[in-house]
């Protein structure tokens, strides 16, 4: 039996603030024996409630990308190892680094263009992942967000902390290199997931050359046209940020301080739900001037 969506209603300082989302949680009826599909895989027990407080509940924000990754994993994995790295580089989203309160499990599955160690394989874009079809549970996907030529005089000649990202991670050039290898990986993670198989995508909107490039929107437009369904979204919050002022007189546009974590599954049913491409296709189509809803 699937019990009804509730508000919750939490006290922070007098006031009362509404979780407008309705939370679902998990009812197991011993008898049928049948346990009902719901957003919420973390109760396992039926007489356990939830007790959510503004110190317990999983927020979709955070200044930790672990955090992230760890309540991704909580609440789509199953609590549960992803099966899948297709860009591991150091493995820094699992490994214990200096200050970080969690340490995950490795994926099983590790793969990069440019390998760091003997456990990655390597992968070429517009090139299979060496897996087969419907193979894998879930897919971690982490690429380089940086527009500029590899051989951009400045990373290569510049001093040693000039150009960090690029210099980890890579970069990408012309724009639309980033664009078209973006696609390619979404669509080779469509390929290799099982059927409510997830994509986790960590991303981050750039500008480059005084073009606001949205590669966040970009990469939800383009795995929901591949036929992912969007199960959830987190904004990782930078504190600081490397600021390049002394190239600049006037500030034209805000600095990033976010990025963001996708959460795609590739689950056909929930994204026919709500296709935001036919929806906006079927608004092309109709005439809505002087549109009343009807209740039913
Ligand atoms: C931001 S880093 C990933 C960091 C990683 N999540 C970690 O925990 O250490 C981006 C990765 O994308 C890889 N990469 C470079 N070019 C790429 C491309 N064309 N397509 C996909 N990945 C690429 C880089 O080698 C790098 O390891």
């Amino acid at each position: 039996m699937k019990q009804d969506a509730f508000i919750l209603e939490i006290t922070n300082n007098q006031e009362i603030i509404q979780i407008q989302e309705p939370i679902t949680v998990i009812e197991e009826t011993v008898e049928e024996n049948v346990v009902e599909e719901t957003s919420c895989s973390s109760v396992e027990d039926e007489d356990e409630t939830l007790k959510l407080t503004n110190d317990t509940i999983i927020r979709n924000t955070s200044y930790s990308q672990k955090e992230i990754l760890k309540n991704i994993m909580t609440l789509y994995n199953n609590g549960e190892a992803f099966d899948c790295d297709i860009t591991a580089s150091q493995l820094k989203f699992y490994l214990k680094n200096r200050g970080d309160e969690y340490e995950l499990p490795v994926p099983k599955h590790l793969f990069d263009v440019y390998p760091q160690s003997e456990d990655v394989k390597q992968i070429v874009p517009f090139q299979k992942i060496p897996m087969p079809d419907n193979s894998l549970g879930s897919i971690v996907f982490d690429p380089p967000f940086v527009i500029s030529p590899k051989t951009c005089k400045s990373a290569l000649e510049g001093k040693d902390k000039s150009c960090l990202m690029f210099k980890r991670f890579s970069s990408f050039y012309p724009v639309s290199e980033l664009y078209y290898n973006y696609y390619w990986w979404l669509k080779e993670s469509y390929r290799t997931l099982k059927e409510d198989g997830i994509l986790v995508v960590k991303c981050m909107s750039t500008v480059s050359g005084g073009y606001q490039h949205n590669s966040e929107e970009y990469v939800f437009m383009a795995a929901m046209s591949l036929g992912f369904y969007c199960v959830d979204k987190f904004i990782l919050n930078a504190k600081a940020r490397l600021i390049s002022g002394a190239k600049y007189k006037k500030q034209c546009h805000s600095r990033k301080y976010t990025s963001v974590f996708y959460v795609f599954q590739k689950n056909s049913k929930m994204l026919n739900k709500y296709n935001y491409f036919e929806l906006i296709n079927n608004m092309k189509e109709s005439n809505l001037e002087g549109m009343v809803w009807e209740l039913k």
